[in-house]
């Protein structure tokens, strides 16, 4: 299988560099493609340079600060085009330890089609997270599963294994959505698909060094959208549509 690890960037300077390296030596194998929007602490400068002296590491740079969903999406198809068999999401900060990714991989490898670390399921966990942050995260999460119907129980987080078929089967262009708001509408889009999503515990590790880019209003954007979501399905439902469109 050949991986390739997607990476947004956002003014992420001090902490790249440690996760790249964390990275290159916890999963050698997996390719590297940093998508940094022309963060304005030359975060991209970096990441070139770094991509200057190892061939498995690129460098995607967009004009401007568009959220972390515009990236992926950019990432993603980039990785497609590029002919990745697993497509993996990872924050750079630190959050994620690259040291707990070949668990995601081995999950796919056994015929996972999206394999996603978890905080909340047994032996998942975070460390230094502020509570208020941790009440969003679950409340949400719970939000959520219920209005969906859906099992995951992290359906908000960021690091994230896909089968490329998986990647494929999605509409991209329509994926709009900001923030963990995007992340919580791909989960949702998989799971509509009918396909194997499976969950697996993660350490989520606040970051270290620079700040969150999540705001108040990104919350609410994902909490409107999963009702809305939620609702359309029990219409859909209602009215004996096979497919929930949103
Ligand atoms: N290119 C790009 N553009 N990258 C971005 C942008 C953007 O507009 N906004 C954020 N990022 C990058 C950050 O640089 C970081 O690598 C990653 O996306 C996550 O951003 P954070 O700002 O660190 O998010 P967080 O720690 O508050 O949120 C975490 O928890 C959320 C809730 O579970 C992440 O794991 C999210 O993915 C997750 O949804
Ligand atoms: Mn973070």
């Amino acid at each position: 299988m050949r991986v390739l690890t997607i990476i947004p960037t956002y003014n992420e300077l001090e902490s790249l560099p440690k996760t790249l390296g964390r990275l290159r030596s916890a999963v050698p194998a997996s390719d590297v493609l940093v998508v940094d929007d022309n963060s304005p602490d030359g975060t991209g400068t970096l990441a070139d340079n770094i991509a200057a002296e190892d061939g498995q590491v690129h460098v995607l740079h967009r004009q401007g600060k568009e959220g972390l969903g515009a990236a992926y999406i950019a990432g993603f198809k980039w990785g497609l085009a590029a002919g990745y068999d697993v497509l993996v999401e990872m924050d750079a900060d630190g959050s994620h330890q690259p040291e707990e990714l070949q668990q995601l991989l081995d999950a796919v490898e056994n015929g996972a089609d999206l394999a996603m670390g978890s905080r909340w399921v047994p032996g998942g966990s975070v460390v230094n997270w502020p509570l208020y942050r941790q009440a969003i995260s679950r409340v949400g999460s719970t939000y959520a599963r219920l209005m969906l119907g859906i099992r995951i129980k992290d359906v908000t987080g960021g690091f994230r294994a896909f089968r490329r078929t998986t990647l494929e089967k999605l509409s991209l262009d329509e994926v709009d959505s900001v923030g963990y708001g995007f992340q919580v509408d791909l989960a949702w889009r998989v799971a509509q698909l009918g396909l194997n999503i499976v969950e697996r515990p993660i350490t989520f590790v606040e970051r270290e060094f620079g700040a969150s880019k999540m705001s108040g209003n990104i919350v609410i954007e994902a909490m409107l959208n999963v009702t809305r979501w939620g609702l359309a399905a029990r219409w859909n439902k209602l009215t004996g549509k096979t497919h929930n469109g949103k």
